[in-house]
Order: structure tokens, then C-alpha cells, then sequence
């Protein structure tokens, strides 16, 4: 009888006791593609650190990494659903959701450098692009960096003509498409865990990735040949159910505001290094011969794909695209 009155006072105290909150903390499922050890994984971890801190333990976020949880595709229609509560894609898997202003960061060339890429991602463009998620009921949070892609294949990537007939894997982006075709290539959708594999059986040729993403991945031992075209960018947008963020307590929210703002200087100062260092580890490995195009061949490469920004300005938007190039000019 004493347990029962125990149990029954618990119960009433319980709805108006604080205390009570921290034995459930609220649960953030952050699901991503790519391995521990990369940018994103990186920052997704010193995320769930700093929000436990903020939070003081109010809010727990479960990492689940590498496709784990689920694939490019299902994370979107999983977020969309609430079944996972933030993600960070990249900026080409936006697209599909009919967001077709995002796949203005894989146009070939665009940006130079980390520089211009942050002239728009820390700027009122990237702000903008955020925005346009929201009729997805989808919030951006943030732009998180990886890198800049290589090409990789199992014969030398010297001039235009050596990509003619590959099957060449990419990302759900009909820019890429564009840009693989512009040099003669066979495009080829993968999720991203597939790519591995499909690149092991030969199902494809080669691929592009930033150096982090082919080093983690192990694609290099599969791939005999790297060269380091820098020819476009590869990286973030950090993503939250907007049901669900709209829904938490002020406080909660604030304190995850700043986690996330202390996350992104984290992860935007490592990733030119982690690249580097991936690259470096690649051309170790003795698997794979990096190779950098000379000045030349760089020109001819951009030579061929500039083409597609004018292609492509009216899927994407001219608005967006002269916007980016009036931000990095
Ligand atoms: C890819 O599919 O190649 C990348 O988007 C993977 C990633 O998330 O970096």
C-alpha cells in the first residue's frame, strides 16, 4: 500500500516538478553519411557535446553516421516525417526536394577559393537560400564546409579528353549531370554508400568527392588515379524539422542556437586541413597517384564546364546565381 501511495505522489509531482525534465531529455537524432573521422562527422560530434553542455543535459543528441540510420535519400523523407530530427546534407541533395536554388553550389568554378564559398555562405545569399527550405517545413540552421572535389578514376585525369565515355558516379544533382556530360562523361546517380562498392565492381568508373571523403571511404584503393582539379565545391547545409524546432522551449532553443553557431566555427576552421591531410594520406598510401594539373589543363577543364552556368541559370534561378557571383566578385 505504501508503494502504491508512492508511486501515486510521484506521478502527480511529476507533471509539476522541474526535476522531472531531466530524467527525459529531450532526444535530437542527427543521422549523416559520411564517416566519423571527416568535417561533418566531426562537427556533428562537438555539436552533441556543446548542446549537452548548454543544455546542462537537457537535450541528448544521438550521432548515427555513415548512411547507419539512413541513406541520402531516406534522411530527407525521414526528416520530413520527423523520424530524425537534423541532418546536415549536402548542398546537392537539396534539389530533389524541389529547393533547385541549392544546386547553384555545384556549379563548376564558382568559387576560387574557401573566400569566395564564405562570401555567400556567411553572407545575406546563404541566409536567403536558407529561407527557401522553410515551405519544405524544413529550418536551416547552418552551412558547414568540406572541400573541394578531385577527380578519380583508374587511368591518369590529365586533359578534357581523358574523362570522354567514363561512367563517372554523382551525387542527385542535374548540374553535375550538366558538368559531366560538358566533358564527355557518363553521369551516374549513386547514394553515397554505394559509391565504394560500385567503384570496386566497376558498375562505375570514377567519381568526384573532396579528398576527405575519398580518403575515409576508402575510395582510393580502388581508384588508381586522383587528380586534383579543385573544380567545384562539395559541402553542408545543417537541417532541422522545422515542427520540431519551432516547438522546443525558448531557452532550449537559444542554447542550441549558440551550440550550433560554436559547432560551425569548429568545423569551418578545420576542414581545409582535414582535406589537406586526406590528400596527403592518399598520396602515402601508394593505392592511388594524385596528380596536379598543370595551370593549362586547369583552364581547358574550366573552359569546358563554364558552359553550364548558362545552361543551368534557369533551372537554378539567374537571380541566385548573379547573387553568388556578385557576392564573391
Ligand atoms: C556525396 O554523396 O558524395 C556526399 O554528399 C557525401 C557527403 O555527405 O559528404
Amino acid at each position: 500500500r505504501q508503494a502504491l501511495a508512492t508511486t501515486a505522489a510521484l506521478a502527480a509531482g511529476a507533471t509539476l516538478l522541474p526535476t522531472a525534465q531531466a530524467q527525459s531529455p529531450i532526444v535530437i537524432k542527427f543521422s549523416h553519411v559520411v564517416a566519423t573521422d571527416t568535417p561533418k562527422g566531426k562537427a556533428a560530434e562537438f555539436f552533441a557535446k556543446r548542446a549537452a553542455e548548454l543544455t546542462k543535459g537537457k537535450v541528448k543528441v544521438e550521432v548515427y553516421p555513415n548512411s547507419q540510420l539512413y541513406k541520402d535519400k531516406e534522411e530527407m523523407e525521414a526528416l520530413q516525417l520527423g523520424s530524425v530530427q537534423m541532418l546536415a546534407p549536402s548542398l546537392s541533395k537539396f534539389a530533389p526536394l524541389g529547393v533547385k536554388e541549392f544546386e547553384a553550389f555545384d556549379l563548376p568554378f564558382i568559387f576560387d577559393d574557401y573566400n569566395d564559398l564564405h562570401a555567400v555562405t556567411q553572407g545575406p545569399v546563404g541566409a536567403k537560400l536558407l529561407k527557401k527550405l522553410e515551405s519544405r517545413g524544413i529550418t536551416g540552421l547552418a552551412y558547414w564546409d568540406n572541400g573541394f572535389k578531385v577527380m578519380s578514376a583508374n587511368k591518369p585525369l590529365k586533359s578534357v579528353e581523358d574523362y570522354k565515355g567514363l561512367k563517372m558516379r554523382i551525387q542527385s544533382s542535374k548540374v553535375l549531370d550538366a558538368q559531366m556530360r560538358a566533358i564527355g562523361a557518363l553521369p551516374q546517380v549513386l547514394a553515397f554508400s554505394e559509391t565504394y562498392q560500385a567503384l570496386q565492381t566497376g558498375v562505375v568508373d570514377g567519381t568526384e568527392n573532396p579528398p576527405s571523403n575519398l580518403y575515409t571511404q576508402k575510395m582510393y584503393e580502388v581508384q588508381k588515379h586522383v587528380s586534383v582539379t579543385n573544380h567545384g565545391y562539395l559541402g553542408y547545409a545543417v537541417v532541422v524539422n522545422k515542427k520540431f524546432w519551432d516547438g522546443l522551449p525558448a531557452d532550449i532553443r537559444n542554447q542550441l542556437t549558440q551550440a550550433m553557431a560554436d559547432a560551425t566555427k569548429v568545423a569551418n576552421e578545420d576542414a581545409l586541413k582535414d582535406n589537406q591531410d586526406a590528400l596527403a594520406k592518399v598520396k602515402a598510401s601508394g593505392k592511388s597517384t594524385v596528380y596536379e594539373p598543370s595551370k593549362g589543363e586547369r583552364f581547358l577543364l574550366k573552359k569546358a564546364m563554364f558552359p553550364v552556368h548558362k545552361q543551368m541559370s534557369s533551372r537554378i534561378g539567374e537571380e541566385t546565381i548573379k547573387d553568388i557571383y556578385k557576392a564573391t566578385n
